[in-house]
């Protein structure tokens, strides 16, 4: 049997907890935005993070690029525990993992050319003279799909689907391990996020970079994901390997979700149904499973007993009902 492949990031329980004033003479409410979510992401190989606005899918991007501290839980980066790094150590981690974001018009610096913009971590953090640093910026506009002649223009001159692959080539820049990306085509016209997916995909398989593809929309993760961890108020209910949890949804969230996203083979394309039921505050989740309210499968248990994570057949899934929710059509 081949040796297994150390993991690049392992997220054990990780937590944020915000507290949120309430007004006078009452003392901060806790929000428990991430709470509790565990995963590991291999080398080269794509999570995808799926859930309802407000669910905690950029609180999780904000600890994973190490913007933020988390509440409690660990976090490890190519083998070192990031809350016991020092600081040599927390600066090769934070090259490491580097960050796309939703909008790239408002993550790239409008004063910045495109060349400045890719040139700017090479000059940080390597000792590369100009003439190897704008080598390299040249070659990695050419493996993103920008023209040479593009280098020195300014961001508002570039098309947004033009922009995000301006903002992947600078996250690449480093060659970093993992890209955390925080809804990165969800403000692309439709027919232009099909590209930068493919980008995405193209140069995972060049770089062997490993990507944590935040999403809302599951039909935008399916080109793309190895595996899908759905969340729900800030934490894991399902987590399959791609083809698994589209195949066989274990969860009745999963599968509210999947109901909700529009189909590509326009057999299937039936009837679009949003989910039903209204988002509960996070500041107030409800009892037992957070999701009860809105589940068609709810039974009495569900009110009050909150599901674990389980492992049912190749997934793993936070559902008392997981087995009966198979069993349905
Ligand atoms: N700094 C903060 N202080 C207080 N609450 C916060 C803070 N950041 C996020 N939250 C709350 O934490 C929850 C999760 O927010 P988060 O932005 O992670 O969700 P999301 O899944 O990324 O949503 P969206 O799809 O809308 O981007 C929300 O209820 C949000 O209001
Ligand atoms: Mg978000």
């Amino acid at each position: 049997m081949a040796e297994p492949i150390a993991p690049i990031l392992v997220s054990e329980d990780l937590t944020r907890h915000y507290e949120v004033p309430r007004g006078f003479l009452k003392g901060p409410a806790v929000l428990k935005a991430l709470d509790g979510v565990s995963f590991e992401v291999a080398p080269g190989r794509t999570l995808a993070v799926v859930g309802e606005s407000g669910c905690g899918k950029s609180t999780l991007a904000r600890q994973l690029v190490m913007i933020e501290k988390p509440t409690a839980g660990r976090l490890v980066i190519d083998g070192a525990d990031v809350a016991g790094a020092d600081a040599a150590t927390l600066r090769r981690l934070r090259r490491r993992v580097q960050m796309v974001f939703q909008n790239p018009y408002a993550s790239l610096n409008p004063r910045k050319t495109v060349a400045q913009t890719l040139e700017e971590p090479l000059a940080i953090n390597t000792d590369l003279d100009r003439a190897a640093r704008r080598e390299r910026v040249a070659a990695m506009m050419a493996r993103v799909g920008l023209r040479p002649e593009q280098a020195g223009r300014y961001p508002h001159m570039f098309s947004g689907g033009q922009r995000q692959r301006v903002a992947i080539a600078r996250a690449l820049m480093l060659d970093p391990a993992v890209v955390v990306a925080d809804e990165p085509v969800s403000a692309l016209d439709v027919s232009i996020q099909a590209q930068v997916l493919n980008l995405l995909i193209d140069l995972q398989q060049e770089f062997g970079v490993a990507y944590v593809f935040i999403s809302h929309d599951l039909s935008v993760v399916r080109h793309i994901a190895d595996e899908v961890m759905v969340m729900y108020l800030g934490r894991a209910v399902e987590q399959a390997d791609k083809d698994v949890l589209f195949d066989a949804p274990a969860h009745p969230y999963t599968r509210a979700l999947l109901a909700a996203t529009p189909r590509i083979d326009p057999d299937e394309r039936a009837v679009r149904q949003p989910i039903g039921g209204e988002l509960p505050s996070p500041l107030a989740p409800p009892p037992g499973c957070t999701f009860h309210r809105r589940c068609p499968f709810a039974i009495d248990r569900c009110k009050t007993e909150r599901p674990e994570l389980r492992p049912v057949g190749p997934r793993r899934v936070a559902c008392h009902r997981a087995e009966e929710v198979l069993a349905q059509p």
